[in-house]
């Protein structure tokens, strides 16, 4: 299997040249000038954008949540990553709390082994930790690539490890070269506003977001810092929403802390008034919810100034029916919202197209960064000899409509329905195979492969 793909515009997270991509088997094998290695199939790019391959580190696949599962497969879920540029995902298993971190991964296993077009990876949602938990660290980030480790500071009850849990659990995943990822939002401060509201009679998606002011955001991500910093252990800082939340990071850089953050597509471009308009409202009820105008020119800011690292999706679909089991109250909303497909378009539309960045940093935080802070770089993430032939290529000029009539995640509504948008994914490589070629998908499940990752401290 080669492929030569010719005359495109190459960009990776450092470099912007015009070149031919000579791929054999899975790999990027030579990069150049009129290169004039024979091939099976040839790309001309002309005009068009070669880039790395998407890295989406936060994706929810067939997950068990409240009271229900998200509703896009490892197959639909990752042939719908592919359509939109997006190569690898990482998905998260959750423990069960009074289970091992084994069983879960046994659970997860189960449901995604020989069922994904597109690679994956897991992170390990630690939700109890305990002295049985803490003696399988090791053993899931020396022998089963796992190296980074989900905490939630919220969803009490299911979810939630408290601080004296985290404190152990970052000193045991520090000892391994390991990650801790967070949900950085006060459980109790929102347990007791949905409380308050209910009490109150204040059921509409609405007060799902009045639930969760940007305060308990900013508190948890400040005090999830600085157990960090006592421990000594590096912290990766899932959704993040708020310039509070982003404040406490800028603290940890000046200590210099290894605190990463992620913001997700939809806290750049969406905002909190989506949830003005009754139930409507509940197919952006996700947490923590869309915050104010105010807050995306920081996460802008952030990125630009390199203190966000990475844009994820957190996709989490649930359908409108699922969505209903919240119509008479809204903490029974399954929160999550779809746009893995629509990521690297929407950010290359609304950041690329609109000046907010420059294309190395839409490289950069689609793809590199995930790809090194999770420890997957050089394989993934880059355009390099050597590296895995993960490629999209798009054509910067191409315009479109964004609608759940067309997209291939398996919901039906879009959180972007009837968006007129600039860039549109042509054809993605995925390890040298032509996955995506003009809207057409050419693998299918069984050809997405688990990727083992590194340890953290071997990359950072
Ligand atoms: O609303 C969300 N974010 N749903 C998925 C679970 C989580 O908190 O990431
Ligand atoms: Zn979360
Ligand atoms: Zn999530």
């Amino acid at each position: 299997m080669s492929v030569l793909i010719k005359n495109g515009r190459v960009v990776t997270a450092t470099d912007d040249y015009v070149a031919d991509v000579f791929i054999e088997k899975d790999k990027i094998i030579a990069i150049g000038r009129d290169l004039k290695f024979v091939a099976e199939t040839i790309i001309d790019a002309s005009g068009k954008l070669v880039m790395p391959g998407g890295i989406d580190p936060h994706v929810h696949l067939e997950m068990p949540f409240m009271g229900t599962y998200s509703s896009d497969t490892y197959e639909t879920g990752t042939r719908a990553a592919l359509y939109g540029g997006t190569t690898t995902v990482i998905d998260f298993i959750l423990q069960k709390q009074g289970s091992s971190l084994q069983s879960a991964l046994d659970e997860w296993r189960g449901r995604s082994h020989g069922n994904t077009l597109g690679d994956y990876s897991f992170h390990m949602a630690v939700t109890d930790f305990n002295e049985n938990t803490k003696a399988e660290i090791k053993t899931m980030i020396e022998k089963e690539g796992i190296t980074s480790f989900k905490t939630f500071m919220a969803y009490k009850g299911a979810l939630m490890i408290d601080d004296r849990q985290m404190i152990g659990l970052m000193e045991e995943v520090k000892k391994h070269g390991g990650l801790i990822n967070v949900h950085a939002t006060n459980g109790d401060m929102i347990d007791f506003l949905v409380a308050k509201h209910k009490s109150e009679g204040k059921l509409a998606p609405l007060y799902h977001y009045l639930s969760q002011p940007e305060i308990t955001e900013a508190e948890a991500s400040s005090r999830f810092v600085d157990m960090s910093s006592y421990t000594g252990c590096p912290g990766y800082i899932v959704h993040l929403t708020c310039e509070g939340a982003l404040n406490a990071v800028r603290d940890a850089t000046q200590r210099d802390q290894k605190i990463f953050v992620e913001t997700c597509i939809q806290y750049l471009i969406l905002d909190a008034s989506l949830y003005e308009n009754n139930f409507e409202g509940a197919k952006w009820v996700m947490s923590p919810p869309l915050r104010e105008k105010k807050d995306q020119e920081t996460l802008w800011a952030g990125i630009n100034q390199g203190l966000v690292q990475v844009v994820a999706t957190d996709h989490c679909p649930f359908t409108w029916e699922q969505k209903l089991m919240g119509k008479d109250d809204f903490s029974k909303i399954p929160n999550g919202h779809p746009a893995l497909e629509n990521r690297m378009e929407l950010l290359f539309s609304e950041g690329v197209m609109k000046n907010k960045i420059t294309l190395n940093k839409f490289v950069e935080v689609s793809s590199t960064n995930a790809a090194k802070i999770f420890g997957m770089f050089p394989q993934k993430g880059t355009i390099a000899v050597g590296s895995d032939a993960d490629i999209v290529i798009i054509d910067p000029n191409e315009k479109h409509q964004l609608s759940a009539s067309t997209h291939h995640m398996n919901v039906d509504y879009s959180g972007y329905e009837g968006w007129n948008i600039t860039g549109k994914v042509k054809t993605v490589l995925l390890r040298g195979k032509v996955a995506i070629d003009n809207n057409n998908c050419l693998v299918e499940k069984g050809y997405g492969q688990f990727i083992k990752r590194n340890k953290v401290s071997q990359i950072i």
